[in-house]
């Protein structure tokens, strides 16, 4: 009697004469196989998850979590608004979910919730649907090409990262803007490094396929920048393919309260 027989009969304490009653032996086994297989399954994704999580850019290396659960209008003065942005924001949630393709944009103040909101369309996205992010916080990745000519080790990893941005179904571009630093005395921000540029444009061209003006994947951009300061800083070709004019894509945060306070 093959092993597996022996083993199955040991581990369930049923009398059953293989010989008989193959059947219910060849149901028992179909069914833990199914099982290893969801095991395996299971694992494989997790596995999958970890490392966008791993090699996604957090400020500070602090990996964060939100979901919609955790957002609380009553927070804010404006309650309201802040339940219209929540609710705004979970029918993009769903819209990613059933797969549409599109790019984000999460506007206003600092401290108002961007970031925490694109995290829960993210986390909603993978619970619902296995989709994985990339998150990118802008400041390190500006920190990460001051490095590059000194740290071998960080070059390579901006050309991993940006060989994952290009291909991420959800890549979160964090406070976007802020590496343009402050506006000068004309009232103006200076352009943004050019090797930054220059790797974010291939990142955001790869996710944009221009014959039929479609996005690859979903882009979700936060920043307390307009789009107008945004092309002070970087090319307009560069803007016109991350950041969204169409209205039910952008979610404007403007009149919520800085909640870091
Ligand atoms: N409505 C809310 N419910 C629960 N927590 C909130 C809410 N709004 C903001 N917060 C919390 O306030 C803090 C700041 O929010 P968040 O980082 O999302 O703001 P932001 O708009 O991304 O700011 P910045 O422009 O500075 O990046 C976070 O700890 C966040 O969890
Ligand atoms: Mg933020």
């Amino acid at each position: 009697m093959p092993q597996f027989f022996q083993d199955l009969i040991k581990t369930n304490k049923v009398k059953v004469d293989p010989s008989k009653d193959r059947t219910w032996l060849d149901e028992r086994r179909k069914k833990m196989d199914a099982g290893w297989a969801e095991d395996y399954y299971t694992a494989k994704a997790e596995k999958e998850r970890q490392s966008w999580l791993n090699d996604s850019l957090w400020s500070g290396n602090q990996p964060l979590q939100f979901t919609f659960e955790n957002w609380v209008p009553a927070m804010q003065e404006n309650d309201e608004q802040a339940r219209n942005i929540g609710n705004q924001a979970w029918v993009m949630a769903d819209r990613v979910i059933k797969g549409e393709q599109f790019n984000i944009l999460m506007n206003g103040e600092p401290g108002t919730g961007k970031t925490s909101l694109a995290l829960a369309i993210a986390w909603k996205a993978w619970q619902e649907a296995e989709m994985n992010f990339l998150f990118i916080s802008t400041m390190e990745l500006v920190s990460m090409f001051s490095q590059r000519f000194d740290d071998q080790e960080v070059a390579w990893r901006l050309d991993d990262l940006q060989k994952r941005a290009k291909n991420a179904p959800i890549l979160i571009l964090d406070d976007f803007g802020t590496e343009g630093g402050m506006k000068n005395e004309h009232g103006y921000y200076k352009p943004v490094r050019k090797d930054m540029q220059e790797w974010l444009y291939q990142v955001a061209n790869a996710r944009y396929d221009q014959i039929t003006n479609s996005h690859k994947g979903v882009t979700i951009v936060t920043t307390n920048n307009a789009s107008g300061e945004l092309m002070q800083m970087y090319n307009p070709k560069l803007i016109s393919r991350v950041i969204t004019k169409r209205r039910p894509n952008v979610l404007n945060f403007d009149g919520l309260d800085d909640m870091r306070g």
